[in-house]
């Protein structure tokens, strides 16, 4: 059984889903003092049906004073259709003709280290956070969950549990691809977490997040998605999976 602390929100399909989540966001925004209001999304394929339907009402946007930062990337460039940054500009942002100077993506050049982007990405939000006198990095994290429980791009049995910094560099447990990504401390500190998680595939995984992350610091770091659900106050999920 899931704790009331843990947010289920289930909706039948990952179009109908989408248009709740971002209801939730614009509930959000609407809620908070903070402006700009401030997201870190995440890549993979899950947010695709954000994207589409934000880029069907663009206004849910370009009405409101958002800045988006990028919850991880993949060393890879823009154009490449691993880039969680490209995909988003191309499935959504680019079309809407958002303002890019309000995104913040995750830099990458093929001179430069991965960190090199990693300490460059940590100063650039520093130095947001400074400018706004902000104490939280984001205001929401939008998180995903991977088949096997990684979370940004911390998989399971890398041990960055006491890493400071909000961002850090990770390594693809199977394909050696380096990424940058928000650390648990980066997720630890930000009030509000969304998990969006969508296919049937990830049934039983998600099920085994919910119930490590109820048990202990211990258990819930066998998954990092667990250990970050654990790590959030009031941990909300979006999900096309019946419970
Ligand atoms: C990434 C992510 C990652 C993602 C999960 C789920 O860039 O890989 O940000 O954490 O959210 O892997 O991926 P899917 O949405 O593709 O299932």
């Amino acid at each position: 059984m899931t704790s009331p602390y843990i947010h289920y929100i289930y909706r039948q399909d990952a179009k109908t889903l989408a248009a709740a989540l971002a209801g939730r966001i614009t509930e959000l925004y609407e809620a908070s003092a903070a402006r700009p209001f401030v997201i870190a999304l995440s890549g993979g394929s899950t947010p695709r049906a954000l994207f589409d339907y934000w880029r069907e009402y663009p206004a849910l946007l370009t009405g409101r004073d958002y800045r988006f930062w990028w919850v991880d990337e993949r060393m890879v460039p823009e154009t490449s259709s691993d880039s969680n940054y490209g995909n988003a500009l191309r499935a959504c942002f680019g079309p809407m003709g958002y303002d890019l100077s309000r995104l913040y993506p995750i830099p990458y050049d093929e001179e430069s280290s991965v960190a090199d982007a990693v300490a460059r990405y940590n100063d650039r939000l520093e130095g947001f956070m400074t400018e706004y006198r902000r104490t939280a990095p984001f205001d929401l994290v939008i998180l995903g969950v991977g088949e096997d429980g990684h979370t940004s791009s911390l998989f399971p049995n890398q041990p960055f549990f006491d890493i400071p910094a909000l961002y850090l560099r990770s390594v693809h447990p199977t394909n050696g691809v380096e990424r940058v990504a928000l650390s648990y401390a980066g997720i630890a500190r930000s009030p509000k977490v969304i998990f969006h998680v969508t296919g049937q595939g990830k049934r039983e995984r998600l099920a085994e997040v919910i119930a490590l992350a109820e048990r202990s610091d211990t258990e819930a770091q066998r998954l990092p998605a667990a250990y970050a659900m654990r790590l959030t106050p009031q941990p909300e999920i979006y999900t096309d999976i019946p419970r």
